[in-house]
């Protein structure tokens, strides 16, 4: 199978997961999982899904454990745009190539779904001790879910993101931001689907590490569609970093700069893959993501 139909294929089966897992409405409380429905069936690339189950099947996991953490992922990954679109953070009005969920539902909605949809996202995840016999692989993906995307992971780094904004930041610190904000979360993805595969401490460390460097180049290319990309094909407002003055990659290095770096990290990314076996599709997607126009 090609890579394009494989991706393609791999999409469409997170697709179906997350769709299984929605919330619905409960008596008076319609709006608010009205509203996160909106946001999580808008679309996506469900890129973090799609590599949690990729490396999953790579290591040759097994069964249905790993669905609940496909959807909780792509949970938690859309909380943190509702609540990265909000006006108090980049003021956005398109997401996904719809309106955001605070331009449609009034910003309180927009605070309360962020809130609801990573809450939903544990409830969701929960669900997966009744799909396996190894309980202890579930604690241990939960923890290190919990700890990449709170404070010391994700949300730290759209904090220290945001309250730089409008200043020239260092590359060190420019470098923890992309680490935190943007790798932390694509590391507990790819660590997932090891774990949940039941793959050893030494080879999850590894793929850790290739995870860092795909979000790197991930966040990298997300700065230079920001400046060259198309509106259209995003689905989201270009230019929204100009307009918050925001210091990234291609302030830091111009856009070829910035190129050169994304390419960088993906290659070691990819070479880290490819040293557990050539050829596979991660290792092909992290390659892709450079290329990619939204
Ligand atoms: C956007 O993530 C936020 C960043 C980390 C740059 P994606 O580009 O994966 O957004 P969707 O899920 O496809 O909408
Ligand atoms: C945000 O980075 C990353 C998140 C954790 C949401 P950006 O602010 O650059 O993401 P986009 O460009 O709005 O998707
Ligand atoms: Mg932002
Ligand atoms: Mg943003
Ligand atoms: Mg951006």
């Amino acid at each position: 199978m090609s890579f394009q139909d494989e991706l393609l294929k791999r999409t469409e089966e997170a697709e179906r997961i997350i769709k299984q897992y929605l919330p619905e409405a409960d008596g008076f409380c319609e709006t608010l999982p009205e509203a996160m429905t909106y946001a999580m069936t808008a679309g996506g690339k469900r890129l973090r899904p799609v590599l949690m189950k990729a490396v999953f099947d790579m290591l040759g996991g097994k069964g249905s454990v790993i669905e609940p953490f496909m959807a909780g992922i792509e949970m938690i990954h859309t909380h943190s745009l509702i609540h990265d679109d909000l006006p108090a953070i980049d003021n956005d009005d398109y997401r996904r190539n719809r309106l955001t969920v605070h331009k449609v539902y009034g910003e309180a909605m927009g605070v309360l779904s962020g809130d609801a949809l990573l809450n939903y996202a544990y409830e969701t995840m929960l669900k997966a001790f009744d799909l396996t016999d190894r309980p202890e692989l579930a604690v241990r993906s939960l923890r290190l879910i919990a700890e990449k995307t709170g404070m010391h992971g994700m949300l730290g780094g759209q904090s220290v993101d945001v309250q730089n904004d409008g200043r020239i930041k260092s590359p060190e610190m420019l470098d923890y931001i992309y680490r935190k904000k943007t790798s932390a979360l694509l590391e507990a993805s790819m660590e997932v689907g090891a774990v949940l595969a039941g793959a050893g401490d030494e080879l999850i460390k590894e793929i850790g590490r290739a995870a860092g460097k795909v979000g790197m180049a991930f966040q990298i290319q997300d700065d230079i569609l920001d400046v060259e990309g198309d509106e259209k094909v995003l689905g989201k407002p270009v230019h929204s970093d100009e307009k918050n003055h925001k210091f990234t990659y291609v302030t830091l290095q111009g856009i070829q700069g910035a190129k050169n770096e994304a390419l960088r990290f993906s290659k070691e990314a990819s070479a880290i893959m490819a040293s557990m076996g050539q050829g596979s599709f991660v290792e092909s997607l992290i390659l892709y993501l450079t290329t990619r126009e939204k």
